[in-house]
């Protein structure tokens, strides 16, 4: 599988633009910046470096759009086919989108072929059927003197502005576009300037679906100009961001020039809770698979983990032993299980942490270090000797290490433990006591909560943030709502 099929090496050699109005062009500055292989840190194609400038005939093209009755007519019926057939097209080039992500971000093939690409696919095939199933009510209401119609009606908030993240690049698109184009919007997306491959793709792709120019239009560039100027463009009705909750924090600030609409998922930093009654040996592999899976660069990698202290020493050995037995490498070569870091910046961050925790009084029982090798490898890491207020157990790390804390009773110091975050977004527990796993589920200040399982993620869920983890929720119908706006009709009767 090292060897990247001759449509994906076409696709690089061409050269990378964005997307405006239907058309790809280079950026209004000329600049390109350098996308870059994680697992060799060589550069692999050049971007373009949209900038101000692009923001704003991106945004120019999906007002027009908009108002296009092309798309603005299109009835909800033919908009469910053409966002189906988005879905159908994913599935037709999977290999070609999970090689892509492979090179672009680093996680295997496999892995983004099953995962990534697969979920991606199934977002615009769930989003399709809702096309057809935005409706408002008819509301009675109560006033004297008179006899009334009142009824609601869903309209596309507008036009959309997306900031979207490097650690499951196409996912993210997906689920971003799928719900906007459902409900009608005209969107700008800015991709991360880490992994703008798949998105470019993905451009390609929607335009053979058949989607009319200027309904979502790819801008490819950096989150400090690009990026800030999406969220701070007065043209732009809503901004839907993924990405570090300290971004987010700039992004409401953006907003407030015209009261954009904002949804945010931002960053998590989850309990992932073993009692002692868990079947040991699925709970010991989940709890593995809940920080290791995508190397822990997920929002909602199960980074905390609490273990009842009688199986605490088993629990982490089993842990650490299945680290040590994860087969690190590039994501293009078949036995890959773990790939690199998606950037330089991102390992130095990880590292960082790694030596705050040591300095801190944590041990690694396994891992601890990077590698010696020009990709950003880090080991995977199990800590132990944590306590609540170190920085590995208070920060987003974004990597694959854990902390491992003893706790004694299910009570409620350990929920108290497991809510001291000033994160919310999900949390995982494993029991075989069914009073222990739902009061758990109850008290857990989280957007998702999985019992005996973790990482499951369906387009029909909704997926979001408590605290400082977000605003609203992506996916499922609650994701809708988002992208719409209800309007209240009144007719005065007779
Ligand atoms: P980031 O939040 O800076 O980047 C995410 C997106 O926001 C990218 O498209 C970026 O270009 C854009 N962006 C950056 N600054 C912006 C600004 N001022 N205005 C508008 N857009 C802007 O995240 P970064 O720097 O890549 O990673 C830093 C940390 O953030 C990670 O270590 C991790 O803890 C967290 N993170 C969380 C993610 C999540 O899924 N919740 C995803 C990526 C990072
Ligand atoms: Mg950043």
């Amino acid at each position: 599988m090292s060897d990247l099929s001759q449509k994906t090496i076409d696709f690089i050699n061409k050269p990378k633009q964005l997307l405006i109005n239907g058309k790809w062009e280079f950026a209004v500055s000329g600049k390109t910046f350098p996308v870059v292989n994680p697992a060799t840190g060589d550069v692999i194609a050049h971007a373009a470096e949209g900038d101000k400038a692009d923001i704003d005939k991106a945004v120019t093209a999906a007002r027009s759009a908009l108002e296009n009755p092309q798309w603005a007519a299109m009835t909800p019926s033919d908009r469910g086919k053409l966002i189906w057939r988005i879905g159908d097209l994913i599935e037709k080039y999977a290999d070609e989108l999970a090689e892509l992500e492979a090179l672009d971000n680093g996680k295997p093939f496999l892995v983004a072929r099953a995962a990534d690409v697969a979920l991606s696919a199934d977002m615009f095939h769930y989003m399709s059927g809702w096309a057809t199933k935005l409706h408002g009510m008819t509301i009675p209401i109560s006033k004297s003197g008179g006899s009334y119609l009142s009824y609601t009606r869903q309209e596309p908030v507008g036009v959309v502005g997306q900031i979207i993240p490097w650690n499951f690049p196409l996912l993210m698109a997906a689920w971003k576009l799928a719900p906007a184009l459902t409900t009608g919007c005209a969107i700008v997306l800015k991709v991360a300037e880490e992994t703008p491959l798949s998105a470019l793709r993905l451009g390609e792709i929607m335009q053979e679906a058949g989607l009319p120019d200027g309904v979502v239009n790819i801008v490819t560039g950096f989150g400090e100009t690009a990026g800030a100027a999406l969220a701070a463009h007065p043209q732009v009705d809503k901004i839907a961001f993924t990405g570090s909750t300290e971004v987010g924090k700039l992004i409401v600030q953006a907003a407030a020039g015209n009261l954009k609409k904002v949804s945010l998922e931002l960053g998590g930093k989850s309990p992932n809770i073993i009692l002692k009654d868990a079947d040991l040996d699925v709970a010991i592999a989940g709890a593995a698979n809940a920080i290791f899976f995508n190397h822990g660069q997920c929002c909602n990698a199960g980074s905390r983990l609490y273990v009842a202290h009688e199986i605490f020493d088993k629990v982490t050995e089993g842990v650490a032993g299945i680290a040590k037995n994860i087969k690190l490498g590039s994501g293009l070569e078949a036995e890959t299980e773990m790939g690199p870091l998606v950037s330089n910046t991102q390992l130095n961050r990880v590292c960082g942490y790694l030596e705050s925790g040591f300095a801190q009084g944590a041990k690694a029982v396994c891992g601890g270090v990077k590698r010696d090798v020009d990709g950003y490898f880090v080991e995977p890491t199990v800590l132990i000797n944590t306590t609540q207020e170190m920085k590995v157990v208070q920060e987003e790390i974004f990597g694959p290490v854990v902390a491992a804390m003893p706790f004694k009773e299910v009570d409620e110091t350990l929920i108290r433990q497991a809510n001291d975050s000033v994160y919310g977004l999900a949390a995982g527990v494993w029991t075989r006591d069914i009073n222990k796993a739902h009061t758990l589920a109850n008290h857990l200040k989280a957007g998702s909560v999985w019992i005996n399982c973790y990482h499951v993620f369906d387009a029909a869920l909704p997926f979001g943030g408590y605290k400082q983890s977000g605003w609203g929720r992506e996916m499922g119908a609650a994701v809708l709502e988002n992208y719409l706006e209800t309007k209240a009709v009144t007719v005065k009767i007779g």
